[in-house]
C-alpha cells in the first residue's frame, strides 16, 4: 500500500475529526521519523511535545517491553508493586505531597478542576454548587465538554452545548483583571498554561506568573498550572513555571511524561488540596497502571541523564535568533521559549500561506504543522543537537525564501 491507498482508508472508514498533513508516517527514531514510502523527516511537531525524549526512545522502550511481559494493568482495586515506587519517584522528582496518576492530559485538567472544586467547599467555605474556575481567552486544555465549556474557541465548543458553568474567561497576561476577578469569594482556582501552546506559542510578559502566585495568594485561590504541553524541558526548565521560580497549588502533567509511548498523565498537589478527594470520588481504571508508572519513570530519568532542559534552553536560543536575524516578508513574528517556538506568517488567517508552507516544508523533508491559520509551530524532540538544529533553520530559511507574498 501506498500513502493514497493509507489516506483513502482513514478517509473512507475514520471519523473526519481532523485535518492531518498528507504523509503517513511508518518508524520513527530520535528526532526522525520516515513515512511509508521510505521518505526520510525531522519531526518538528514531536506530537504536540509527546515526544520530547525523541521516537521510541531506547531506555523507554526497554521499560515499556520488561514491564509488559511482567504486569500491565490491575486496575485500583488492588495494589501494584510498582504504583508506590513511582508515586515516591514523581513526587521526589517535582516536590510535591502526592500525585494522582491518570492518562491522557484533559483527565489531568479535569482531575485538577474537580480536586479545585472539592477544595472550594471543604477549605474555602464556597457554598454548594456555586465554585467557580477562572481561565484565560484562548486557553485549550482537550476536547471534553468540561475543556470545552472553558474555550473561547468555536471551533472547540459551537454546537456542543449546554456548557459546563462555572467556568469563566478573564484575558491572557492581565494580571489587573486577574486581580479583580478573584477577589469573588467563590472562585476556588484560576488555571492557565505557563505558555499558550495550542493558541500559537502565546508567552506572556515576564513577572506574569509570579503575579499570578501573588495574587492567588492574597486572595486564597488555587493556581493550577497546566504543564501538559509547557512541561517536562520543553520550554528550558523542568517545568516552564520554573523561569519565574513558582510552584502552582496543582500541577497538570501529561504528553511527555510517557515519551510519546501511550497516555499518561498526573496531577500533583499537597496534602491540603490532594486530600479533599476520599476513596471512590474519582478515579480511572487505567491510571497508575503498572506499565505506565514504569514508562513514565523512565521517560523522567532520560530528560536528567540527557540534559534535556538545557539542550532545550540553549538551542531554543539558536532557533530564534537565526529566524530572527532572517528577514523575510511572509516573517510576522519569531517567539517561543525553550524548543517550544512559533512563527508568525505575515498573511490572513484565511489565507492558506501557513499550511502551504508546511507543504513545502514537507517536501523538504521536516514535518511541523500550522496551528490557528497562520501560526507555525516548531517543537523538535529535545535530543536534536546543534548540527541538526542549523540544518533545519537553513531548511525552514530557505522554503520561506522560495514563497512569494
Ligand atoms: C496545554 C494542554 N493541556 C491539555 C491537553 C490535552 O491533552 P490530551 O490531548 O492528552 O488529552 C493539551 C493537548 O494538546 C494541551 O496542549
Amino acid at each position: 500500500m501506498n500513502t493514497q491507498d493509507y489516506l483513502d482508508l482513514e478517509l473512507k472508514y475514520g471519523a473526519h475529526n481532523y485535518h492531518p498533513l498528507p504523509v503517513v508516517l511508518s518508524r520513527g527514531e530520535g528526532v526522525y521519523v520516515w513515512d511509508v514510502e521510505g521518505k526520510k523527516y525531522y519531526d518538528f511537531l514531536s506530537a504536540y511535545s509527546a515526544v520530547n525524549q525523541g521516537h521510541c526512545h531506547p531506555k523507554i522502550i526497554k521499560a515499556l517491553n520488561s514491564q509488559a511481559s511482567k504486569l500491565t494493568l490491575t486496575s485500583r482495586a488492588f495494589h501494584n508493586d510498582v504504583l508506590g515506587p513511582y508515586e515516591k519517584f514523581m513526587t521526589n522528582f517535582f516536590g510535591y505531597d502526592k500525585v494522582l496518576p491518570m492518562n491522557t492530559g484533559v483527565e489531568g485538567g479535569e482531575t485538577a478542576n474537580k480536586l479545585a472544586r472539592k477544595w472550594g467547599y471543604m477549605r474555602k467555605g464556597i457554598p454548594e454548587n456555586e465554585a467557580k474556575i477562572i481561565f484565560v481567552n484562548g486557553n485549550f486544555w482537550g476536547r471534553t465538554l468540561a475543556a470545552i465549556s472553558s474555550s473561547d474557541d468555536p471551533s472547540s465548543y459551537k454546537g456542543f452545548g449546554p456548557y459546563m458553568p462555572g467556568y469563566n474567561l478573564i484575558p491572557y497576561n492581565d494580571l489587573n483583571i486577574l486581580e479583580k476577578t478573584l477577589k469573588d469569594p467563590n472562585v476556588c482556582a484560576f488555571m492557565v498554561e505557563p505558555i499558550q501552546g495550542e493558541a500559537g506559542v502565546i508567552v506572556p510578559d515576564e513577572g506574569y506568573l509570579k503575579g499570578v502566585r501573588e495574587i492567588c495568594n492574597r486572595y486564597n485561590v488555587l493556581f493550577i498550572a497546566d504543564e501538559v504541553q509547557t512541561g517536562l524541558a520543553r520550554t528550558g526548565k523542568l517545568l516552564a513555571c520554573d523561569h519565574e521560580g513558582v510552584k502552582p497549588d496543582i500541577l497538570i502533567l501529561g504528553k511527555a511524561l510517557s515519551g510519546g509511548v501511550f497516555p499518561v498523565s498526573a496531577v500533583l498537589a499537597n496534602d491540603d488540596v490532594m486530600l479533599c478527594i476520599k476513596p471512590g470520588e474519582h478515579g480511572s481504571t487505567y491510571g497508575g497502571n503498572p506499565l505506565a508508572c514504569k514508562v513514565a519513570i523512565a521517560a523522567l530519568n532520560v530528560i536528567n541523564e540527557e540534559n534535556l532542559c538545557e539542550n532545550s534552553q540553549i538551542l531554543g536560543e539558536v532557533f530564534r535568533k537565526k529566524l530572527r536575524n532572517f528577514s523575510n516578508p511572509l516573517i510576522k513574528e519569531v517567539r517561543g521559549k525553550g524548543l517550544l517556538n512559533a512563527i508568525e506568517v505575515n498573511d490572513s488567517s484565511e489565507s492558506k500561506t501557513a499550511w502551504n508552507i508546511c507543504m513545502k516544508l514537507k517536501e523538504k523533508g521536516l514535518l511541523a504543522k500550522p496551528t490557528h491559520g497562520n501560526i507555525i509551530r516548531f517543537a523538535p524532540p529535545l535530543v536534536i543537537d546543534k548540527k541538526h538544529l542549523d540544518i533545519c533553520v537553513e531548511l525552514i530559511k530557505n522554503v520561506f525564501e522560495s514563497f512569494k507574498k
